[in-house]
């Protein structure tokens, strides 16, 4: 595996909306102002209530928003059993899927971990996770993996060379609008040391952590409250690629 030196620059950073904080009742309208303000990608929170602790949506909302861009559809499976629903997710347009690591636990679940948001893992069926990359890629999907804050880097070590990014969150998965955590920071320097491809950061993301972010090597910024709830959606993704 390439190790390579943190050099802040030397990747463009591109900057996700997360539709969860768009309008649902004005998707398309929300999605379309994104894209005329410049936005590299659209992030879909897909949440079983299992995985975490919240419902949101599923295939129907991204077939939708394909009508209504032809920017990248980054799919954020938060969902127990994600291997099952791949060519669910290929079919309506999705360009790439995010797979938990805390799907392919090993250890027994504690359900109360899920109700407190707080989950994570230690040890991970490493073949399973594989063989679903691989069988989103085989549908035409990019693949990508994902880890809670709480999960270590250790876990995902084996598969990296498999994954055509990651992506370590920065809450605990669940809702938009949730405080930051700065333990994800020096995840994202650890990872980029083992790391040479995309590394996304989703949750709280905004102005004041985008640089520390980027100085520790992240590539990607993901962002729902912070990009919808600025006045100028244009300003708001250029100030968190740092331009
Ligand atoms: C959290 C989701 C995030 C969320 C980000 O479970 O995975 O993508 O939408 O929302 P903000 O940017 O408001 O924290
Ligand atoms: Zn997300």
């Amino acid at each position: 595996m390439t190790t390579i030196k943190t050099n802040n620059n030397r990747k463009k950073v591109t900057v996700s909306a997360s539709v969860l904080s768009g309008d649902f009742l004005a998707m398309g309208d929300a999605v379309r102002s994104m894209v005329a303000a410049g936005v590299d990608s659209f992030h879909l929170d897909v949440m079983d209530g299992h995985l975490v602790p919240n419902i949101s949506f599923g295939p129907v909302l991204i077939q939708a928003i394909r009508r209504a861009t032809s920017l990248p559809l980054m799919v954020h499976l938060m969902i127990e059993n994600p291997g099952m629903y791949l060519s669910d997710y290929a079919s309506v347009g999705s360009d790439l899927v995010y797979l938990h690591a805390e799907a392919y636990q090993q250890e027994p679940v504690d359900v109360m971990t899920i109700r407190e948001q707080a989950r994570y893992t230690t040890v991970i069926n490493t073949d399973q996770l594989r063989a679903d990359l691989d069988r989103a890629r085989d549908l035409g999907m990019g693949a990508a993996v994902v880890i809670n804050i709480h999960t270590p880097i250790a876990v995902i070590e084996p598969i990296l060379d498999g994954c055509d990014a990651v992506l370590l969150m920065s809450v605990d998965p669940g809702f938009s609008n949730q405080a930051f955590m700065p333990a994800v920071v020096p995840k994202v320097s650890a990872l980029r040391a083992v790391y040479d491809g995309v590394i996304s950061v989703d949750g709280g993301v905004n102005a004041d952590h985008a640089p520390a972010l980027i100085a520790a090597g992240a590539t990607d910024l993901i962002s729902a409250s912070y990009l919808f709830g600025a006045s100028n959606h244009g300003q708001a993704i250029a100030t968190l690629r740092g331009s």
